[in-house]
């Protein structure tokens, strides 16, 4: 069972992983946006991809989804936890969240392995996107922190790159959606696709469109993600040692 981590904004290396080796693959869909690390955490061995690049390269829909994910399943992924900064619609700035439900709002994206009009048609099974044993897991670390934290939810994925009007916050909060970000689809399904466990920690970096009076800055999101993902590479730390 080896363990994977996807890191997005804000996390494109992981402090006290020992990288023992990049792993270059090339898959039918193309480069990943980077190299798979493999290396060691904690006594665990894990896998590390930065989704955007190394440096952030690729916009959100830009990214090469099908790529990563079939990397991370060549260099051995058994189990994938993606970390991802959002905006809480309810959820405040700062909180840490694993989700339970996803909606998916982009568009024009790749969003399966299966299009080869010669294989038989896959309709995979969604109806609860995120793997159970591995958000309890995320859960008993989190409880044993003292960082802000919510179990449950639901993630709007929406195409961005550019944030959302007031008026679009609204409708994903009359939809039930808890927190709003632009990466987790279609990773989330390729993801189920391969067969491979996959949970979200999100970490909320401002409050969506509308939800405070005042302009959503990349300075106020890069002040809260800064802080933000030092809880973060701890909780994964933890979550390798006792892996
Ligand atoms: N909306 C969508 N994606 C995001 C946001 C947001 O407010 N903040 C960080 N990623």
């Amino acid at each position: 069972m080896t363990l994977a981590f996807i890191g997005g904004t804000g996390l494109t290396r992981i402090e006290g992983l020992e990288i023992r080796t990049h792993h270059d693959i090339k898959t039918r869909f193309g480069d990943p946006c980077a190299p798979v690390v493999e290396g060691e955490l904690n006594g665990a061995t894990v896998l590390f991809l930065a989704r955007h690049g190394d440096p952030h390269r690729q916009l959100p829909h830009q990214v090469n989804y099908r790529a990563n994910m079939v990397a991370l399943e060549e260099a051995g992924a058994s189990a994938i936890v993606a970390v991802n900064a959002v905006g809480g619609i309810p959820a405040a700035a700062g909180d840490l969240v694993v989700p339970e439900q996803i909606i998916d709002y982009t568009w024009g994206r790749d969003s399966t392995l299966f299009d080869d009009p010669a294989e038989p048609l896959v309709h995979v099974d969604f109806s609860w996107p995120f793997d159970v044993d591995l958000r309890q897991r995320l859960k008993s670390v989190l409880s044993r922190t003292e960082l802000p934290w919510r179990f449950g939810g639901c993630y709007a994925a929406t195409q961005g790159p550019r944030l959302e009007t007031a008026a679009e916050i609204l409708r994903l909060e009359r939809d039930g959606n808890d927190i709003v970000g632009m990466t987790g689809m279609p990773e989330a399904v390729l993801a189920r696709e391969l067969e491979i466990p996959y949970a979200m920690l999100s970490l909320v970096v401002n409050p969506a469109a509308g939800k405070a009076d005042r302009e959503i800055t990349m300075a106020e999101i890069e002040a809260v993600l800064h802080l933000g993902m030092d809880g973060v590479r701890r909780v994964l730390a933890e979550l390798a040692a006792g892996w």
